[in-house]
């Protein structure tokens, strides 16, 4: 059995006092939730509040991004080694924002998502279709070519440390959610191509399902057999629906 894991990507949404309210919000209702893991990840500079509000707690914080590299001339990046300064568990890599934003390439993905691995931070490796791959019928190409990208550098060993965001980018902060079924489709695709490389990494990889997740989809979604838990953004923002997916999780 895998443990369901819902994590909240705040993306670029918050002050010092919402970060606050919201922490002590999800602080107030999380303890009812005990068969679920249960993750944040604020912007950066909201790292350190998160992990002195929620040290003592059941709920981990992670990056919304990193940088491969170590320490050096990066201006305005942020390495894994000081995500895990500030107790970060996880981290999110490749989220199709920064693949269409800020033009990240498979093989940059692919680049963090081993530093993260190397380092022991585990990277939530966001892979999904356009709109009009979806219609071309391209989705299990598109899909199958993002994570070949990261298996090609990390080998499938790394995949083992890590957890994988299924975000068909035509369903993510525009309220359309994938169906359960077309999202157990691609989760059971990428769970196969896994499978081949190494059956017991695949079995035990949790593979999650984001875009418009809310709290009366989840757990229908959640139900399905391949689907391990969400990547929340929008819903994530205001605790009683952050906690409802929760509570549809556990
Ligand atoms: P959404 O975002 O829940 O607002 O659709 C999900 C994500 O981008 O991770």
């Amino acid at each position: 059995m895998r443990q369901t894991l819902v994590a909240g990507n705040w993306k670029l949404n918050g002050s010092k006092e919402v970060t606050k309210q919201l922490i002590e919000g999800i602080l107030g209702g999380i303890g009812n939730v005990k068969n679920a893991e249960v993750a944040v990840c604020p912007p950066y500079i909201y790292v350190p509040q998160v992990a002195e509000l929620l040290q003592a707690s059941q709920v981990a914080w992670g990056g919304q991004n990193m940088c491969p590299q170590e320490s050096g001339a990066y201006t305005g990046e942020i390495s894994v080694q000081m995500l895990q300064d500030f107790g970060c568990k996880y981290v999110i890599i490749g989220h199709s924002e920064r693949r269409a934003l800020y033009a990240e390439s498979d093989q940059e993905i692919a680049e963090k998502f081993v530093a993260a691995v190397d380092a022991g931070l585990i990277p939530i490796l966001c892979v999904g279709e356009l709109l009009e791959q979806r219609e071309a019928d391209e989705t299990e190409n598109v899909i199958a070519q993002q994570i070949k990208a990261v298996l090609d550098m990390a080998g499938i060993e790394k995949f083992a440390h890590s957890v994988i965001a299924y975000e068909p980018v035509w369903a993510i902060g525009t309220g359309k959610t994938a169906s359960p079924q077309q999202a157990q489709d691609v989760h059971k695709f990428i769970r196969d191509m896994l499978q081949k490389e190494n059956a017991e990494v695949a079995q035990k990889l949790q593979i999650l399902y984001g875009g418009s997740v809310k709290p009366d989809n989840a757990k229908e979604l959640f139900a399905k057999e391949d689907i391990d838990g969400g990547l929340i953004g929008g819903a994530s923002l205001t605790a009683d629906s952050f906690l409802g997916i929760c509570t549809a999780a556990n």
